[in-house]
């Protein structure tokens, strides 16, 4: 092995455990470059609200009736952290023109993803 390709072995190493470890720290503070469902939350509150029901919160009182709230959404059959990013970042359908930045499309995939109480 040359001393390049161990050195690559050790970034992978350490990148590798970043990803692993990153869901459980989705209660402490925002670390950047990390999803953080508090930070989604915050802005789903912002600019989802006109039409989702987002969190559990009870703060709520109305949203379009015809539009699936973020529960639904997070307990869908098959959902996964991929397929919302996708329906956020690449959306089907009519959401607000906002250029979202790749992390905070994962804060809102991470938040949405922290609202599934089914497997
Ligand atoms: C103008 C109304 C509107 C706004 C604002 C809106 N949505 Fe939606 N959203 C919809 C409708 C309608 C659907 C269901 C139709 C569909 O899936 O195409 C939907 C579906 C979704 C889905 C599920 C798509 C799927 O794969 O089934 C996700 C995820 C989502 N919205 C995320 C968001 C997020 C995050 C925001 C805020 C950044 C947002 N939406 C703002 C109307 C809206």
């Amino acid at each position: 092995m040359t001393r390049n390709s161990f050195r690559l072995t050790t970034l992978g190493a350490l990148a590798f455990g970043v990803l692993v470890l990153a869901p459980g720290s989705a209660h402490a503070q925002k670390i950047p470059g990390q999803p953080h469902a508090e930070t989604g939350a915050a802005l789903a509150q912002k600019i989802c609200t006109n039409c989702h029901l987002i969190g559990a919160s009870g703060q709520q009182t109305s949203a379009s009736a015809d539009v699936p709230s973020f529960k639904e959404i997070a307990n869908l059959k098959g959902q996964s952290r991929e397929r919302i990013t996708m329906s956020i970042a690449l959306p089907t359908h009519a959401m607000p023109m906002i250029e979202l930045t790749r992390e905070e499309t994962s804060d809102l995939a991470e938040y949405i993803l922290s609202l599934k109480t089914a497997d």
